[in-house]
Order: C-alpha cells, then structure tokens, then sequence
C-alpha cells in the first residue's frame, strides 16, 4: 500500500495567500457557542463552485501557529494518500498588528460525532446493533487514518468525537466521516505534557509518568481511538465482540495496545465478522 516515496516529506501544499477570507469570501456566520472550540473561531460561509464552506480562524497568540505550514503539508499530504481527513481548500496568512491564520474547510452537513452521539443518546432512537455498526464505521475510519498519520510519522494527538466531522446525520447509509482538528498534531517523539491536548478524558494520562511530560507516540492515538469506542456505550452497551477490542485499545500499558495496522489486520475483521452474525 506504501512506497518508497512516501518516505519522503510531503510536497504540495495549498499555496498561501494574504488575505483574509472572512472578507474575501463571501457573508460568514459564526457556529454558535456550544460547538465552539477552544482554539478558533469557526464560521460557515458558502463558496462559488465549492458550496458550504467551514473557516477555521486560528487566534493569533497561539504558539502551536509555529508549526501551521507543517501541519498544512501534512493535512494535504493525508488527503492525497486517501486518508479520510476534511478537505482543506485554503489557507490564508494576513496581518493587522497581530500574524493571523485561517483555514478553508470543506463543509461537512453532519456536523461532528460529539453533537450526533448526543442526540442519539437523548432520543435512544437507535438499536443496539445499528449503534454497533456505526461504531465499527467510526474505529474502521480512524484506524485507516491513523495508519497514514502515523506512518508519516506524525501523532494526532487530540482524537475525540469532537474533531470527527460527518457528511450526513450519522444513521444515514451515505454518512462519511472525517478526522479532524490536525491543530495539536506532532510529530513522534516530541516532548509533550498531558496538557497538550487540552482534553485530558480521551488522554492516557498514565503514558506520562510526570506533568512535565513524555514522548509523543502512535499508541497514544490508539487509545483515544479506545475512548471515542467507549463513548458509544452511553447510547448502548457494546456487545461480547467488541469488549476485548475495547480492553486493548485502553490497554493501561502503552506496549500492549495494537497498533492501525493491526486493528485494520485482524481485531477489525474478526469483529466484523460477528457483527455481520448478529444483524
Ligand atoms: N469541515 C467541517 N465541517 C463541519 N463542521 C466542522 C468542520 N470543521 C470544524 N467543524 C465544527 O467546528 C468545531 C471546531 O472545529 P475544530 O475542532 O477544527 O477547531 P478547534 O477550535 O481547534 O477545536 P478544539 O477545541 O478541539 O481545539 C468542530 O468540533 C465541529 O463541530
Ligand atoms: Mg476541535
């Protein structure tokens, strides 16, 4: 599936241009609040020959801007790979007295994962096999995404329903989704603290034996992969299949949880397998 080129950097990037597209591109609303993150401000807006477009305005004094052009790359480069990542299609650097940044998104109509699970939780108007299945969707989705991530040696780091955008309202046969919110992305091996993420519920606080921090690795994903799983047991509980899956992604031990590839190998296929028995 990989070759040798893939070894090297990634290439292309979407060029940067200096203008602001909350001017540029047409009127913008602002999300509201609740849906609001704690890094941008977040606007739709709509675009000639695009449609619905998500402006991610990033706040000037925010130090992770350092590595936005690499984060830019890598975003383009998983999407040339065929990862399931949002589609960027523009990134924009202007100043006013401040460097600011902003970033042109594709619009997903189903929002995120976080806001659907919530609905879904509130109106139980799901069975538990359709709920199994959607989560099966979800694991496969990030697994394949992190494969590429991770091979590129990059870490997420900040993998929650939150920052997984979907096409259509999750019940629905044409829903896509998307991994998200590259903004705390590092690469592997960096030092990083618990902090960095700045959701310490989908974080394995344990891989970090002091506050001051440890090394970013892939396994770090997995077990937010292992959270987001465990957040589909506040709609139904997940059946005997998916339990050990559940265990090993949350593994307290850093060294036993499987890797992407080995989730999209074996731990993956058996589980679907039994889902296909149980519907
Ligand atoms: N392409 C998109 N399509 C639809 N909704 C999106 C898209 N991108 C972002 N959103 C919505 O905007 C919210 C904030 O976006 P994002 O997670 O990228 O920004 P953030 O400010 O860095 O968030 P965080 O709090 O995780 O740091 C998401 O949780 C989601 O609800
Ligand atoms: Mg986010």
């Amino acid at each position: 599936m990989f070759h040798s080129s893939d070894l090297q950097p990634p290439r292309s990037s979407v060029p940067k241009t200096p203008e602001n597209p909350l001017e540029s591109i047409g009127p913008c609303h602002l999300i509201p609040q609740q849906l609001q993150g704690f890094q941008a401000n977040v606007y739709t807006s709509s675009m000639a020959g695009i449609g619905p477009v998500l402006i991610k305005e990033l706040k000037p004094n925010d130090q992770k801007l350092e590595c936005l052009d690499d984060i830019v790359e890598l975003e383009v480069a998983l999407k040339q790979d065929g990862a399931p990542v949002p589609e960027l299609l523009s990134y924009h650097e202007w100043n006013d007295g401040w460097r600011r940044n902003a970033l042109v998104y594709r619009y997903y109509a189903g929002g995120d994962l976080f806001t659907q699970l919530l609905r879904l939780h509130q109106t139980k108007a799901i069975t538990p096999q359709r709920s199994e299945i959607i989560a099966y969707s979800i694991v496969e989705m990030l697994c394949r995404c992190l494969q590429h991530v991770h091979y590129r040696g990059w870490v997420h780091v900040d993998i929650k329903p939150e920052n997984i955008f979907l096409s259509h309202d999750i019940e629905s046969p044409d829903c896509q989704a998307y991994l998200g919110d590259f903004g705390s992305a590092v690469r592997i091996g960096t030092t990083i603290s618990p902090l960095h993420s700045g959701t310490p519920t989908y974080f394995p606080k344990q891989d970090f034996r002091s506050n001051l921090g440890g090394q970013a690795a892939p396994s770090l994903d997995m077990f937010s992969v292992g959270k987001v799983l465990k957040t589909f047991e506040h709609i139904h509980r997940l059946s005997d299949h998916a339990q050990p899956i559940l265990l090993a992604l949350l593994a307290h031990d850093a060294l036993h949880r499987p890797t992407a590839t080995e989730m999209l190998n074996t731990h993956l296929p058996e589980w679907r397998s039994r889902i296909n028995e149980i519907v």
